[in-house]
């Protein structure tokens, strides 16, 4: 099978340019390439389409054809999309259905032929997903990573404001993008469940497409992988670093009685949503918790993160850190709390090996959790999960249909059902053994990039057996011909945003 990834936005070369230092360079990069590569290892023929960059200050994506050594079967395509220089990825809807599409299909035609199927990824690959089908017939699944109803519903917009947010984000083009995408598409990719049923029935979508509806199985879920080079139980490059980076930290913060204890680490980032709080009260409520194990906190860049809170570049951050130490102070918590720095991926799956070789857990208390990477990747190296039920760790960490349990789940709204959950784990070495061993086979049975890759596969296989109707929408004049005179009006955004 020949497999196209339409991915405009960032960009791919061989050395990762960019990743997590740019807001286009992120996850998705890592999504797409991965799931490319582990195609590409199956054996099938696959490219990555992304936009040619002439631009001296992104100079590693000038060329028009790249690819990653030791990956005979990939390649990366740059077209042409819109001006030579990079543009960030609300700017690139005029250019995707005029110049990218017209220069895909040329691409092809001096190729020897379409490819099989496209993959689309984001809404404005999706868009010119939808726009290829129409031109060349060649179906394609849409993966949205991050939909534009979301988005716009955080950023609390009133009739009054929406003209503001639009002009900075442009809603207009993404969600009429996303619209036409998800309407048009072969197969609809989620993660999980919960993202087809709860995102996909948003409002601005309607009519559409009808996820727990007449459109339910043209969604496939398929859950992405952990970075298995990274995050497993074999010893990495860091952990010997990272060993003594927390023993220091352990006999700088804890008393000597309390320093073998197992910890309970959270690494998780400093916003409000992953509710640092309910885990530090959870061990203010529960004196059980507190003889049994001591609360380690991690971030990127201070090495004596509690302390040093003052240094921290957000508000937000400092604000969460002022309230633990408050809380701290309130309850006489500080002996059985840890701070340390975990500045790489390669580090967090160290401490994830060095605190698992402690008997301790993993622990993210999140009010929401989409998807949930960070819990498998700790699962992935060994450390059992205490972990949020609310979002995707309730489909990762439980098995509906056996009962069967790979990690812990806990209501993150209740400290006492933290410290429960966070009990259940340590309870016994029986018990932290089995979750040890249960999060690793759950990893490696369902959560790696082959899995994914295998998932998109047969995905296609059976749209492919039997081809979906064709999409009802038809498309907005100005995704083809883009200009003053065919801008979509923002009162056909508001129409379906703030429809009752
Ligand atoms: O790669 C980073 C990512 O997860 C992408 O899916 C997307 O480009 C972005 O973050 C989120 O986009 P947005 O904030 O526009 O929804």
């Amino acid at each position: 099978m020949h497999v196209a990834f339409l991915n405009p936005q960032g960009n791919f070369d061989p050395n990762d340019s960019y990743w997590t230092e740019h807001p286009d360079f992120g996850g998705q990069l890592v999504y797409v390439k991965e799931v490319a590569l582990a195609m590409a290892a199956l054996g099938h023929r696959v490219d990555i389409i992304t936009r040619q960059i002439s631009d001296d200050q992104w100079p590693e994506f000038a060329a028009p054809l790249d690819g990653y050594p030791g990956h005979p079967n990939a390649r990366i395509v740059r077209i042409p999309c819109g001006p030579p220089h990079f543009l960030p990825k609300e700017q690139l809807w005029p250019h995707l259905g005029t110049g990218w599409t017209a220069g895909i299909t040329g691409f092809y035609q001096a190729d020897g032929g379409l490819p099989d199927f496209f993959t689309t990824h984001y809404g404005d690959g999706g868009l010119a997903g939808a726009l290829l089908k129409q031109q060349t017939g060649v179906p394609f699944t849409f993966t949205g990573h991050s939909l534009g109803a979301q988005k716009l519903d955080k950023l609390h917009p009133t009739p009054n404001s929406l003209a503001k947010i639009d002009a900075r984000f442009h809603f207009k083009e993404r969600i009429f993008g996303e619209r036409l995408a998800m309407n048009h598409a072969a197969r609809i990719i989620t993660s999980t469940r919960q993202e087809q049923m709860e995102q996909y029935s948003h409002r601005a979508y309607h009519g559409a497409v009808d996820p727990a509806g007449a459109d339910h199985d043209r969604f496939a879920v398929i859950p992405p992988g952990v970075n298995r080079r990274v995050f497993s139980p074999e010893p990495g490059p860091a952990d010997a670093t990272v060993a003594a980076r927390i023993d220091t930290a352990l006999a700088r913060d804890l008393p000597p009685e309390r320093r073998a204890l197992p910890l309970v680490l959270c690494s998780s980032r400093l916003d409000q949503k992953k509710n640092h709080i309910g885990l530090v009260k959870a061990f203010a409520e529960n004196a059980d918790l507190r003889r049994t194990a001591n609360l380690a906190i991690a971030i990127r860049g201070l090495d004596n993160p509690l302390q040093q809170r003052a240094q921290l570049k957000k508000a937000e951050e400092r604000a969460i850190f002022d309230d633990i130490a408050r809380l701290l102070d309130e309850h006489n918590l500080w002996p059985a709390v840890t701070s340390f720095s975990l500045n790489s991926q390669a580090e967090l799956a160290a401490a994830y090996r060095v605190t698992a070789a402690r008997g301790s857990v993993f622990s993210l208390t999140a009010t929401y959790e989409p998807f949930g990477l960070a819990p498998l990747e700790a699962m992935s190296c060994g450390l059992p999960a205490v972990v949020t039920q609310n979002g995707g760790p309730s489909e990762s960490l439980f098995d509906a249909a056996t009962g069967k349990k790979f990690g812990v789940l806990v209501d993150p709204a209740n400290p006492a059902d933290i410290a429960r959950g966070l009990l259940e784990a340590l309870e016994s070495p029986e018990t932290w053994q089995y979750y040890q061993l249960a999060g690793i086979e759950r990893v490696i049975s369902r959560y790696t990039w082959d899995r994914t890759a295998e998932g998109y596969l047969a995905a296609i296989e059976q749209a492919a057996a039997h081809l979906a109707k064709d999409g009802t929408l038809s498309v907005p004049d100005y995704f083809t011909h883009p200009g003053p005179a065919t801008e979509i009006p923002l009162s056909a955004l508001a129409d379906l945003y703030f429809q009752a």
